[in-house]
């Protein structure tokens, strides 16, 4: 009897843990093969080699670029390196990416930044809101931006219980921000349980120098954040999920869900075009090849361009697929006058004249 029983407890164990990982391979659209869409006026941006996660472009189309980023479970081609930030000016001819020299004082050595979002204030003054992993830790890195001097100051270190496993970032004033957290964990084991059993218990969080509070959660994994032109609605992507949540947001700063949107890719960064609302994701085609590397059979690249999200029926137009042999596992997508940056989780970074 006791074998008996042992061995039906074996049958319901295996069989959950088979529903689970169909259910995790369906949710990373494990085997899509997707045709290639080139754009006519392409090219790699010279001195991108190790990732340019997160890309966020001013009103004047300065670009600024994230670059080097050292995460779990992802490759990476140059892990000795600390990480920086990019400049590129989208105004020029043929742009070119500088790196931005950074104040005395911050730890070059430890850096390494993930979402990133600028604010410009009331008086023009430029902030630079970066996500770092110093350690394999969560921080929020404050910069002041000096143009002439093609640097950034460092103004402030933020570091909270709630900011656990930081992903992305959206400044909404020169210090106050919404902030995603990707794992409710933040042990390698937990975090590969989480992903498998297919917990929803990551969140967004609200930080402010008077208050820090979670403001939604639910998410199997909040990634990519951003905020529409007029400030009424957050975008937050649920990657595992493949959706993006339409959050309204209060004068209070709470956020309640207004509709989900369904992907068949894997949505990471969504960045807003201030002119016109669009919002362009950078997405991966393929999660089996992203979290199982091979450079034999690269993950692949996709752009998606969402516009009138709001509206009954949004138009959802694949702008650009590769798979791999240029572009590896784009994470992320931003215009500027008919220019294209395409960035990547630890491969190179891509522009286009549209
Ligand atoms: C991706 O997964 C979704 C949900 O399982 C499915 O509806 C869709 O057809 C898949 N796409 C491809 C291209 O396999
Ligand atoms: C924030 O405002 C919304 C809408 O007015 C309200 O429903 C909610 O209870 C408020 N939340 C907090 C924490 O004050």
């Amino acid at each position: 009897m006791g074998k008996l029983l042992a061995l039906a407890v074996l049958g319901i164990v295996a069989a959950f843990l088979g529903e689970r990982l169909q259910t995790f391979r369906n949710k990373i659209n494990a085997s899509r093969e997707l045709e290639p869409k080139r754009l006519p006026n392409c090219h790699l941006i010279k001195g991108i080699e190790a990732g340019s996660e997160d890309i966020d472009i001013l009103p004047n189309g300065l670009a600024f670029i994230s670059s080097g980023l050292k995460y779990p479970g992802m490759t990476c081609f140059a892990p000795d390196k600390p990480g920086k930030i990019l400049l590129m000016d989208l105004n020029d001819e043929n742009p070119r990416a500088t790196e931005l020299r950074i104040s005395h004082g911050f730890d070059m050595a430890s850096f390494n930044p993930h979402g990133i979002s600028t604010y410009v204030d009331k008086d023009d003054a430029v902030y630079l809101f970066v996500v770092n992993h110093p350690q394999s830790k969560s921080t929020v890195e404050l910069f002041k931006f000096v143009e002439e001097e093609n640097s950034l100051v460092h103004l402030k270190t933020i570091r909270h219980e709630l900011l656990q496993s930081m992903n992305d970032i959206v400044a909404v004033s020169s210090n106050s921000f919404y902030a995603t957290n990707d794992h409710y964990f933040t042990e390698h084991i937990l975090i590969y349980l989480e992903l498998f059993l297919g917990l929803a218990w990551t969140n967004v969080v609200y930080y402010s120098p008077k208050e820090f509070r979670e403001v939604a959660t639910g998410f199997y994994s909040a990634n990519g954040i951003n905020i529409s032109p007029d400030g009424k609605y957050v975008y937050v992507v649920d990657l595992m999920d493949r959706s993006i949540h339409v959050m309204e947001k209060h004068a209070n700063w709470s956020l309640t869900e207004v509709k989900v949107l369904q992907f068949d890719t894997i949505i990471d960064n969504v960045f807003v075009d201030r002119y016109n609302g669009d919002i362009w994701g950078g997405c991966h085609p393929n999660g089996m090849k992203l979290f199982n590397y091979d450079p034999e059979n690269p993950p692949g690249s996709e752009v998606l361009r969402i516009q009138d999200i709001l509206s009954e029926k949004p138009t959802v137009t694949q702008v650009y697929v590769d798979d791999g042999s240029v572009l590896q596992a784009s994470s992320v997508a931003a215009v500027y006058d008919k220019k294209l940056l395409i960035g990547t989780i630890f491969h190179r970074a891509l522009y286009c004249k549209l």
